[in-house]
């Protein structure tokens, strides 16, 4: 037996069902098109057992809509000489399993002494085709030591699914016989058909007895032979998925594509999805020399990404929580736009592409939210699902006391979401250099985000300036504030990028600028008006000091040392409350600094030095968002602070594994692993990119031997060796490049 490799594997060596949620978290496989959580094939009290598949949302009282975890694939029933198989039983004598990054293949070796005495060896596998997305597969050898006596294997599709208690599924159909068997069902308000169909099979030499239980809803295929000790058998479920978003009859499908895979099917579906593991990793791998954690913290946050991203649907995107938990119910947020979708921009462009035109597939949604709200243009919304509608929900149970609701705001006023995504639209296009993708996608967007953020504008009349008045900036521990520096600044950006975008487009493609015009009605009156607004934005800067304050009057409020509060285990929003927190100028994540990571042109040294020396005490950085930490590295790098950046960057790099905040059995922090990687390869590898290309200004952590990294710029796959020589200059290293 080979050793799990640990850059490469994820490995858990004892059973700890006190840790289960979190595990069933990093277990998670997946192929873009659905996810599994890592629960166990037998289940489990208390387990979060979960498959969700892109797009399938359903409605749900408050929270509007969630993805609906879809009937179970993984379910199998080990019965050994007449005892279940169930390690809440007998003894476990050895356990260890293993998440093989390389290609998501997720093994289980468990020697399992049950009640009565028998030893049995078993060994499961499963993966979720990267090749073959509507597949997905597992397989389990049994090896009986000490005994001799029946083996009998329930496997079925189970049609009861819920989320957490709520079900989202009703039954259309089924059948089970011949060794295979099919679901169908239907979500109950959004309408959407799946079905499943799956097959059982089984080597063994001995006679095998077959059964088919057509249960309602919860169709089964039973075997059942005789084993001597030390013999093994081998079991293969392939269970293949379809949705009406896929097809107009998913039932035809399933079946049809069950058909046609070889029984078994694991060998011929195995070789293609490792090729396929094998080429997405050419693209993206990252190898860091003398740090084994971070190399294998880094690879994981890729891997989470990866697994979430819709190849082949550009009608969907990544929610906060990817797909591999009931945190956020699926929702999207600015997470993909601003922490994950640099890593696609960067590594896998078509990828990227697809993200996009999810926002732009909504904009229709978006345009409802800014007219629901009396605005103009296209508003985003703070959440987002199916339609591009908000479903931010307006109320939740408090955290601290669940018999008491919290009116949640976010959706009403974090607004900064818009520009987010005209900011990933023009990073996307620098980088790929995708005008065809702008032209026929990204100005409408542009063009209806501009429109909304200047009949968004107030005019101050004492001052003569446009403001924002009543908003939350990405620091969501104040809320209800005025002119958000970051809000403002991006509304200003926003408004001046659509200005360029349309000079490029009647300069360069007149016919396009002029059926905008049309479908828009954008009129030279209305550019002018962005004009005059964007130049009138107040923007909160301090020239004597170079400080810019976060909101007007954030430097009245009190200040807190957080160092006099050490050790905590809790955010400060938990210490202080909700209303406590906003009093304070304790962040939950940088804002000023996230405003000057993402505009670097709008500070100096000076100015950055003085903002990150007043933000940085002042960040809840292990309690508040995970979506901090990075961020702060990729300053603290800009600084030249190494040690503070790989303290921040390490913060970011464990959130899931070490389950820093406690939540992470909710599901990955997908802006976290997206940060991860920005914060290797902008913060660490120093590659940054301006109107003359890309450049690299290495800033290693001291103790890395070597960092190694792929991006992609304008249609060219690019490799950057960057061997650690001791203390870097701000001047790229000559021998650091390597051009593929
Ligand atoms: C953060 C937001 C983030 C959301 C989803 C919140 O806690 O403050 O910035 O978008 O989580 O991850």
């Amino acid at each position: 037996m080979q050793l799990p490799d640990p850059a490469w594997c994820i490995t858990q060596n004892s059973w700890e069902p006190a840790h289960q949620r979190h595990s069933e978290t990093i277990f998670t496989i997946g192929n873009g098109y659905l996810s599994t959580r890592g629960v166990f094939e037998e289940g489990y009290p208390r387990e979060s057992r979960a498959t969700f598949l892109h797009g399938v949302f359903d409605d749900v009282p408050i929270v509007f809509t969630e993805l609906a975890n879809i009937p179970d694939w993984l379910e199998l029933t080990i019965l050994l000489d007449g005892e279940h198989y169930c390690l809440n039983m007998g003894e476990v004598l050895f356990f260890e399993r293993s998440l093989d990054l390389r290609n998501g293949l997720l093994t289980r070796r468990v020697r399992w002494r049950s009640p009565q005495g028998n030893i049995t060896l078993l060994e499961f596998e499963r993966f979720a085709s990267l090749a073959d997305s509507h597949s997905t597969l597992l397989r389990v050898k049994i090896t009986p030591e000490n005994y001799s006596g029946t083996v009998e294997i329930h496997a079925g599709i189970n049609g009861e699914a819920d989320n957490e208690g709520y079900k989202h599924w009703e039954w259309l159909g089924q059948a089970a016989h011949n060794g295979s068997l099919w679901l169908h069902t239907r979500t109950r308000a959004s309408q959407i058909e799946l079905a499943a169909a799956a097959r059982l099979s089984l080597k063994s030499q001995s006679d095998i007895q077959m059964e088919s239980w057509n249960v309602h809803n919860h169709p089964t295929l039973v075997r059942r032979t005789a084993l001597r000790a030390g013999e093994s058998i081998e079991i293969e479920k392939v269970v293949v998925y379809y949705t009406s978003r896929d097809t107009s009859h998913p039932l035809d499908a399933a079946r049809q594509h069950l058909a046609e895979l070889p029984n078994p099917a694991w060998d011929s579906l195995w070789r293609p999805h490792q090729e396929n593991w094998e080429k997405e990793w050419q693209t993206c791998d990252v190898e860091i020399e003398g740090d084994p954690e971070a190399q294998i913290a880094v690879r994981f946050s890729l891997f989470q990404l990866l697994i979430a991203a819709p190849r082949q649907d550009e009608h969907v995107s990544i929610g906060a929580k990817t797909l591999s938990g009931y945190g956020y119910r699926g929702h999207v947020f600015w997470d993909t736009e601003i922490f994950m979708l640099p890593f696609f921009t960067y590594t896998q462009p078509a990828i990227a592409r697809n993200l996009l035109s999810y926002r732009y597939h909504n904009l229709d949604g978006a345009r409802r939210k800014a007219r629901a709200n009396g605005f103009e243009g296209a508003q985003y919304p703070w959440e987002s699902a199916a339609t591009g509608d908000e479903v931010t929900p307006t109320w939740v149970p408090h955290f601290a006391d669940r018999t008491k609701m919290v009116r949640i705001w976010t959706g009403d006023i974090e607004i900064h979401i818009s520009a987010m995504i005209c900011y990933a639209l023009c990073q996307y296009w620098k980088a790929t250099g995708d005008d065809h993708f702008i032209l026929h996608r990204g100005a409408e967007i542009f063009f209806e985000v501009a429109r909304f953020w200047a009949s968004r504008a107030e005019w101050n009349k004492e001052h003569s300036r446009y403001e924002f008045h009543d908003v939350i900036g990405p620091d969501e521990y104040h809320d209800h504030v005025d002119n958000n520096a970051f809000t403002n600044a991006f509304a200003r950006w926003t408004l001046q990028n659509a200005i360029r975008l349309y000079s490029w487009l009647t300069r360069n493609h007149p016919d396009i600028a002029a059926t905008y015009c049309e479908k828009l009605h954008l009129m030279p009156a209305e550019l002018q008006q962005w004009q005059d607004v964007a130049e009138k934005i107040y923007f909160p800067y301090d020239p004597q000091t170079g400080l810019i304050e976060q909101f007007d009057g954030y430097f009245q409020r009190r200040d807190v040392d957080l160092q006099a509060l050490e050790p905590r285990s809790e955010s400060i929003q938990s210490i202080f409350g909700i209303e406590g927190a906003n009093l304070t100028q304790v962040l939950k994540q940088p804002d000023v600094l996230m405003l000057a990571y993402l505009l670097p042109e709008l500070l100096d040294e000076r100015s950055l030095q003085a903002n990150y020396d007043y933000y940085t005490p002042r960040t809840d950085h292990t309690y508040g968002s995970s979506l901090g930490p990075s961020i702060q590295a990729i300053m603290a790098c800009r600084l030249g602070k190494q040690e503070d950046a790989y303290e921040h960057f390490m913060r970011a790099a464990r959130a899931d594994l070490r389950d820093v905040r406690g939540n992470a059995g909710d599901g990955i922090h997908g802006a976290s692993a997206g940060g991860v990687w920005q914060a290797v390869v902008f913060g660490f590898g120093g590659l940054h990119m301006d109107q003359h290309g890309w450049h690299i200004v290495p800033r290693l952590p001291s103790h890395w031997k070597r960092l190694k990294f792929h991006f992609t710029w304008r249609g060219h796959p690019y490799l950057i060796d960057l061997p650690n020589h001791g203390p870097f200059s701000s001047e790229a290293q000559d021998d650091s490049r390597v051009s593929l």
